[in-house]
């Protein structure tokens, strides 16, 4: 029966354990995006916390896809050197590390990129000058991008790429037809709308080569009306498969979905953790590459459960290793009391405003203590 702290090799790459930490913006990076110390001594400490694998945070493709201040970039050339300086810090610690390519697409200002940001169908009750309307021609380019910033990662010692096409942002957008109304080849059916996806993996895959891992985030439903469905978002991770993903993080909802975006909060028992479990579980019966569970895993009992049940291979967090980035190593110790974290996202305001992420419950606790 496989267990949660067995090696195991996700397309020829050593993993200690199946914990992932999923990718999480922590308002740590320079503004124009450079990769900083604090953010290689953040890895470092989540690397000594014995996660396998590192997602590290979004990391936007062009200026005009930065989805937020202090967020990591990867659109030009000098991102490299202190990028490839977080990923040394994480192999310090015998964790792998990914880097997640992303563009917010209309998820983002003008004050903050400087640029229009790109939607893909006009927006009622937005004036058109407030945006770009992505022509085909725009789309067309878009891969490169993507593709430019992969061979970036690579160079920077990354041990594979993660795409993300979760949560609202370009990738997702065009997946959805909330979003996505063009009825050009980007839009108008499932398929056309998956092309911009496709397109962009199958550039990714021909520059980084069939051996380097090329990973997904996918929502498996945006929970909006008329969004991405579950049997859509299926029927995308078949595609994925074909061609040539080698595993698939299973996410959902968006950040304008309310008490159902990603990252839910009130977790407070065991029937609202793994709150994509009944996904994965598709996710895992439709296709044969892995299968990364996201959203709500706190305890390791549950955990191994979705493990033996095969409901997902590898089990990933965002907010329980911001509170306790040794979470991993106090499970593995034998300390098995769920995570710490009470999912009321605190900490994603005060990183908003320019403290830095980090876990505002525990640092009052701690201020209380002292
Ligand atoms: C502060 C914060 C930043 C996040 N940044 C990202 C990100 O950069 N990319 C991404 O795919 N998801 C991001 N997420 C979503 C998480 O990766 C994860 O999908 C979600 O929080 C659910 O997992 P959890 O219950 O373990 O927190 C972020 C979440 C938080 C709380
Ligand atoms: S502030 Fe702390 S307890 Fe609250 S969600 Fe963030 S990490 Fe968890």
């Amino acid at each position: 029966m496989p267990a949660l702290f067995d090696k195991t090799t996700l397309k020829g790459l050593e993993l200690k354990n199946r914990f992932v930490r999923s990718a999480t913006w922590e308002g740590l990076a320079e503004a124009d995006g450079t990769c900083t110390t604090r953010l290689e001594h953040l890895v470092s400490d989540l690397a000594q916390g014995q996660v396998g694998l590192i997602i590290g945070s979004h990391a936007f493709v062009t200026r005009q896809g930065q989805a937020t201040p202090w967020q990591l970039g990867i659109e030009r050339d000098a991102c490299v050197a202190p990028l490839a300086r977080m990923v040394a810090a994480a192999h310090a610690h015998g964790s792998r590390i990914v880097a997640q390519l992303a563009h917010a697409g209309r998820l983002t200002s003008r004050d903050l990129t400087g640029q229009p940001p790109l939607f893909l169908s006009p927006s009622a009750g937005k004036d058109p000058s407030e945006y770009q309307l992505a022509t085909a021609a725009d789309l067309r380019q878009l891969p490169g991008a993507f593709v430019a910033a992969a061979r970036r990662a690579r160079e920077a010692g990354f041990d594979g790429i993660q795409l993300h096409a979760a949560h609202g942002y370009l990738l997702s957008q065009s997946l959805s037809p909330v979003f996505n109304k063009r009825e050009d080849e980007y839009g108008g059916t499932p398929a056309k709308r998956a092309r911009l996806l496709l397109e962009t993996v199958a550039a990714v895959r021909k520059v980084v080569g069939d051996a380097y891992p090329l990973l997904v985030k996918l929502n498996c439903e945006d929970a909006l009306d008329d969004g991405l469905s579950l049997e859509a978002s299926l029927e995308i991770g078949r595609m994925l498969q074909a061609a040539g993903v080698d595993a698939i993080e299973v996410s959902g909802g968006t950040l304008v979905s309310g008490p159902l975006s990603p990252s839910r909060v009130k977790i407070d028992s065991e029937a609202r953790e793994a709150y994509f479990r009944a996904a994965a579980k598709q996710f895992k019966a439709a296709l044969n590459i892995p299968i990364i569970l996201v959203g709500g895993i706190r305890s390791p009992q549950l955990a191994e459960r979705l493990l033996a049940e095969g409901v997902a291979d590898y089990f990933s967090m965002s907010r329980p290793l911001i509170r306790e980035p040794h979470l991993v190593k106090r499970w593995q110790a034998g300390d098995l009391r769920p995570a710490t974290c009470l999912s009321d996202n605190l900490c994603m305001k005060a990183a908003r405003e320019g403290h830095g992420l980090h876990c505002v419950v525990e640092k009052r606790l701690m201020a209380k203590a002292h």
